[in-house]
């Protein structure tokens, strides 16, 4: 397995829209997943789309750390899962504001507007199917992921731009703020 590089925004593969995968359980495509999950860890991401690793191609992988997962049972942690082909529906017009990063922007975070319950599918390497109905974490990280595949960046998504900066200096905020209420 290896690390994969990382294309940052501003790479012109970022802005594609990516190509179905023709076989997902061919030799190439499983080296390349097994090469995206050892990057998203490396990384320390919750998801890693293949457009960002300079194949534009529509598949990505993610997980639902445990400590990022709720409560709610559509929300449970989920391990490294890979989603090749995927179909995206989102279950009502309502959007909530999400904190999200990207591998490709890396340092900077922001509040992005995102369906709060989504139902998708795709397969795996072996045509088993993947996806469901599922809320919360898990919808939002699924959304960045497949906008990534129709060459979409967070960014394109934001409604308040008051709401993104580096993650050092909104952590130091929120800190500064918590001391300052207690
Ligand atoms: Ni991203």
């Amino acid at each position: 397995m290896a690390i994969l590089k990382i294309a940052r925004m501003g790479y012109p593969v970022l802005l594609q829209r990516a190509e179905p995968v023709a076989d997902p359980g061919s030799a190439e495509i499983r080296r390349l997943v097994a090469d995206m999950m050892e990057t998203m860890e490396d990384a320390a991401g919750a998801g890693l789309a293949a457009p960002q690793v300079h194949v534009p191609l529509r598949l990505f992988v993610f997980r639902v750390p445990p400590e990022r997962g709720g409560a709610d049972p559509d929300d449970k942690p989920v391990g490294n899962t890979v989603v090749i082909n995927p179909e995206l529906e989102l279950l009502s017009e309502e959007r909530v504001l999400r904190w999200e990063g990207c591998l490709s922007i890396p340092g900077l975070r922001a509040a992005v507007p995102r369906a709060p319950r989504i139902r998708y599918r795709g397969v795996d390497c072996d045509g088993r199917p993947v996806g469901g109905e599922v809320s919360g974490f898990h919808a939002g990280v699924v959304q960045h992921e497949y906008d990534h595949l129709d060459g979409i960046l967070y960014p394109m998504r934001m409604t308040d731009f008051s709401l993104f900066g580096f993650n050092e200096e909104l952590t130091r905020a929120a800190l500064a703020q918590q001391a300052s209420r207690s």
